[in-house]
């Protein structure tokens, strides 16, 4: 728990999925794979992908059009804007700087957060403190990718795992609901199952370096698999205890949408029904940082969220970066 009773709290929330889906029978057609090998495997049955011209700055402030659609707030009331990406439009400027502009946000300074599938938990962290200090009152957090820029669309190992979208949400204080607390964690040792070597500064892009294909997404999925559940099991429970929660005072998990299988496997070992878990990786597959914030929206869509219900996200991925927070939901309904 916070030692002071300023708490980060969510007040609006916002999503984007880009309109063209596709279908694992698109795959089926493309590559060595079947529907029945992605949905046993992975939960997936589709994902979005941006159209050309579209990308991460687009869904993005399209996310934040939908939040302020659910909001009182304005764009001039909103002092800092995070965006969490591992895929932003450009190296420079930041995504958050071209948000900025686009939504019109004149008072807001902002920076990009990059932590991978991590990165929107990282955020709500960091704004939470600052939300904390009391210098700032209207927060947004953005998780956006397009990872249909990074994948190779003729490697099956990774590119049926990933979709495109955004979720954003606001936060403001509040003396008694939001963000109680939370665990997050690194490791770099991590670096070499899951990771992007091209188009840095350590492999500029080159026409070596792409005939590589050092410019996509490379996994090692299996050995992933086994620590996103040990890292986020382990989180979760150090949280729960750290906070007296036992397994039925969870009203709402929310976890990070990679694999369904990784979710089944995290909630049977935390002892959470069906009931107490938030699965949508059917329909979006894995957007990387904006797969929470999305469950969030998806989760007040479906009525999942009461006033004063524990919620707790929990995350991992690529570094290894992963954590877990624990929210007091607050709710006007
Ligand atoms: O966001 C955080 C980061 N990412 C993750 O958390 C992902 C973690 N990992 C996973 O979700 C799973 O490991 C995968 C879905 C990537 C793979 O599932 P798996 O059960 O671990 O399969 P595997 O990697 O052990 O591969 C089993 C077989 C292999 O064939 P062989 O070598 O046994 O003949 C793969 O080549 O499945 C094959 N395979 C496929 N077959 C049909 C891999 N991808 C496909 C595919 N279609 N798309």
């Amino acid at each position: 728990m916070k030692p002071n009773s300023i708490y980060a709290n969510i007040t609006a929330v916002g999503k984007y999925l880009p309109e063209s889906i596709i279908t694992n029978q698109h795959f089926e057609t493309e590559l060595d794979t079947s529907d029945d090998w992605i949905v046993s495997r992975t939960g997936i049955k589709q994902r979005h992908k941006v159209s050309n011209g579209q990308a991460s700055v687009y869904m993005a402030v399209k996310a934040v059009e939908d939040l302020f659609r659910n909001s009182n707030v304005s764009s001039g009331d909103i002092d800092s804007i995070i965006v969490c990406t591992i895929t932003p439009d450009m190296f420079f400027p930041s995504c958050a700087c071209l948000v900025q502009k686009e939504i019109g946000a004149n008072k807001a300074w902002g920076f990009d957060l990059s932590a991978a599938c991590s990165g929107f938990v990282f955020g709500l962290e960091t704004a939470s403190n600052m939300i904390q200090s009391g210098n700032y009152k209207k927060i947004i957090v953005i998780g956006v990718d397009t990872m249909s820029s990074i994948l190779d669309y003729t490697d099956r190992n990774t590119c049926i795992l990933f979709g495109d979208g955004a979720g954003a949400v606001l936060l403001e204080s509040n003396s008694t609901h939001g963000i109680m607390d939370s665990i997050l964690k690194v490791d770099g040792n991590g670096g070499d199952y899951l990771y992007m070597p091209g188009g840095g500064s350590l492999n500029p892009t080159t026409e070596k370096t792409i005939a590589n294909k050092l410019h996509y997404v490379k996994q090692d999925g299996a050995n992933v698999f086994k620590r996103a559940v040990k890292g986020m099991t382990n989180v979760t429970l150090e949280l729960m205890s750290r906070n007296q929660l036992s397994s039925n005072e969870i009203d709402l998990f929310i976890p990070h949408q990679a694999n369904k299988r990784i979710i089944e496997s995290v909630a049977n070992k935390l002892n959470l029904n069906d009931e107490q878990v938030l699965i949508n990786i059917d329909k979006y597959a894995n957007t990387t940082a904006a797969t929470i914030p999305i469950g969030i929206h998806d989760a007040i869509n479906r009525k999942k969220l009461k006033h004063n219900d524990n919620l707790i996200l929990s995350t991992f991925g690529a570094g290894f970066t992963w954590g877990s927070m624990y929210i007091k939901w607050n709710s006007d309904d």
